[in-house]
């Protein structure tokens, strides 16, 4: 008889599981430090982004002015507005003033009626605010021609202060570039109520843009990125970034999507293009920036190449010559990132400043092309692939579905689930086969249907929980990354609710998920080690009801209880500093002790370390309240080949053991 599943039948079982728990044979975990199962890719974790949510635009990308070339908006200078009254002057877009083929719209700065002490001009209110610090140099720029005017630039708080300020000569009739750079004092109060105004006490016209403000940046990179959040991702210790994409490589049409050619160059030759996420990108990160970013961060990229499908359901057919010309953008995009001077595109590269080529191993074959139910993906893969490989044998690519044409290197799996959907199919790799493509998990994330910008902790144990799956078949998958790495939490700025690090314009925080990743990748060895672990209680698992299409009236399938694995666990060893690590998962919101063995050492240090995220599964970190829910570090001690470990209910835990051979 199926078993209709009631909230007072989940309690009851709820009840029924606690006193099994209770009455189970104890938890043994056998360790054989000498047996190693497989060999952890040493490219596992890794990092994946793309322009979702303000990631880059009011996000890592340090750009502090919102619609710097006017064009986010056609009909009305977003972002921007007068300063002075009406009667003084005004602001308009001006279309007839264009610089290049990139900056067509400019700015149009009336001020027919500034005078001393009357002064007319324009401010940009930033991405949801300006943030600016005490004893902080800036750097502003921006293109202008017009009437002999003199100009200020400064940086001045909504209520009126004026925060740090340079002077600009008399502009002149013919587009020049003009640059300041703005220092605060030391009282400056940190705050993000402020904007940038340009502003001139003379009469006249006058036409900007390419308006630009960037604070320090990390490893001071020019147009570079935003110190706190790199620090956020360098902490995180990924290994690889892969970019840039996602829908965003995509784009919605053939019209809009992510041509590469158009993202690299000075800023001024660089147009924008409405992204796949509802607003306009800049481009300010472009292909080159995306590389110093894995330079930065010592990690290698994994570089996602346009294939010839949009969003939309558009694909090109994968004879024709449109096929042709996204090959040769593709090889173009390689050699840009990897070309030598001697080659046409390494040597754009050397000009636009950086003569050293980058590494490059993988090279993914569009984005989740499964959703193309053309047929067309096996062709264009195959022709991308064929001429990947012929001109870079060693490239190992990846295909974003199954094909058949050829055999791709990797093929990425992508899973958006429940957390109990995570803990539930921790086993989902360990009989999959062995003799076909490696695995990618390029996009991954435990995900509750709160309209949330960050996970909670029930998120951080579903993630941790997979984790340990894919830990354990590292051998299959050579990478993983969670999507999507970044959210701006202001309001209108989330796409996408469910991701790994929030912020505003002042500060960023990582969120559970965030931490349980750390963990995971901070501490993991060259091998994976033979275990066996055995009496782990089983929890209730409630299937998601499926999903039903609108307006089916059906009677709605009963959901069948079934059960799961309440402890996960995964155990790696670095062979060379005799460090086992040993991952334990506990879903129960209850402390659970297990009885450690391990074999095949001599012996191990009475000391190690054991690192615990922990919490309510309800609890999550916010920009008010960042650090909720972090790992804590504490020593253990008393530890032999044979010893007991509670794990803390709803928990996260690393235990560090040295061990001697
Ligand atoms: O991570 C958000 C989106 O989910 C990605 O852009 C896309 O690849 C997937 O569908």
């Amino acid at each position: 008889m199926r078993t209709k599943f009631t909230p007072a039948l989940i309690v009851l079982s709820l009840f029924n599981f606690a006193v099994i728990a209770q009455n189970n044979p104890p938890i043994v975990l056998k360790i054989d430090a000498a047996k190693a199962k497989a060999k952890v890719s040493p490219t596992l974790y890794g990092i994946m982004t793309e322009e979702i949510n303000h990631s880059y635009d009011g996000g890592i990308y340090a750009e502090l002015i919102q619609n710097r070339i006017f064009k986010d908006d056609n009909k009305a200078p977003a972002h921007w507005s007068l300063i002075g009254t009406a009667d003084l002057g005004s602001i308009s877009l001006e279309n007839n003033q264009r610089i290049n083929d990139s900056l067509t719209v400019c700015l149009k700065l009336s001020a027919a009626n500034a005078s001393k002490g009357n002064r007319v001009g324009f401010a940009n209110d930033g991405y949801w605010g300006i943030p600016i610090r005490p004893k902080t140099t800036y750097h502003a720029s921006f293109y202008a021609k017009g009437d002999a005017l003199p100009f200020t630039v400064s940086l001045e708080s909504n209520d009126g202060k004026v925060l740090a300020t340079a002077t600009i000569k008399p502009l002149i009739d013919k587009w020049k570039q003009y640059s300041v750079t703005l220092t605060t004092g030391a009282d400056v109060a940190p705050s993000a109520n402020n904007k940038l105004v340009i502003a001139t006490q003379q009469p006249g016209v006058a036409y900007f843009n390419l308006v630009s403000l960037f604070p320090p940046t990390y490893k001071d990179r020019k147009n570079g990125n935003r110190i706190d959040i790199m620090q956020k991702l360098a902490d995180l210790h990924p290994t690889f970034l892969r970019c840039p994409g996602g829908n965003y490589v995509e784009g919605n049409t053939m019209a809009t999507y992510y041509d590469w050619k158009k993202t690299i160059h000075d800023l001024s030759l660089r147009p924008g293009h409405p992204g796949t996420w509802k607003y306009r990108s800049t481009d300010g990160m472009g292909i080159l920036e995306y590389m110093t970013w894995c330079e930065d961060l010592k990690i290698q990229p994994v570089l996602a190449v346009f294939a010839g499908y949009t969003l939309n359901k558009e694909y090109v057919d994968p004879a024709g010559p449109q096929m042709k010309k996204f090959v040769q953008d593709a090889l173009d995009e390689i050699e840009y990132i990897t070309g030598d001077a001697t080659t046409k595109w390494g040597a754009e590269r050397v000009l636009d400043g950086h003569p050293a080529p980058f590494a490059l191993t993988y090279v993914e074959i569009g984005n989740e092309d499964f959703f193309d139910k053309s047929g067309s993906y096996d062709g264009r893969y195959a022709q991308m692939h064929d001429a990947i490989k012929a001109k870079y044998p060693k490239l190992q690519l990846i295909a974003t579905t199954k094909v058949t044409s050829r055999v791709p290197d990797l093929v990425d799996d992508h899973f958006y689930k429940l957390p109990q959907e995570f803990e539930k199919d921790i086993h989902h790799y360990d009989n999959a086969p062995r003799n076909g493509p490696k695995i990618f998990v390029g996009e991954w994330a435990a995900r509750i249907p709160n309209p949330v910008p960050t996970p909670n902790m029930a998120c951080a144990l579903g993630d941790a929980a997979w984790m340990t799956g894919m830990e354990r078949n590292t051998d299959l998958i050579l990478m993983a990354s969670y999507a999507p790495l970044f959210v701006n939490v202001n309001p209108g700025a989330m796409q996408w609710r469910i991701n790994m690090i929030g912020y505003d314009a002042m500060t960023s925080y990582g969120s559970p998920s965030y931490y349980a990743q750390q963990m995971f990748y901070q501490n993991i060895g060259d091998v994976v080690l033979t275990t066996e672990m055995s009496g782990i209680p089983d929890v209730p698992y409630i299937p998601a009801p499926p999903r039903r299409a609108p307006g089916d009236t059906t009677k709605p399938k009963p959901v069948v209880p079934q059960t799961m694995q309440s402890l996960s666990y995964v155990v790696t060893k670095d062979t060379k500093k005799g460090i086992v690590y040993l991952k334990v998962v506990n879903i129960m919101g209850s402390p659970q002790a297990v009885q450690i063995n391990i074999d095949g050492v001599s012996g191990i240090n009475a000391n190690g370390t054991a690192i615990t995220l922990a919490g309510k599964p309800e609890d999550t970190n916010t920009i008010t309240d960042p650090e909720k829910i972090i790992p804590v570090n504490t020593t253990i001690n008393g530890l032999n080949k044979n010893f007991s470990y509670t794990f803390a209910a709803n928990s996260v835990t690393v235990l560090q053991l040295h061990v001697k051979n």
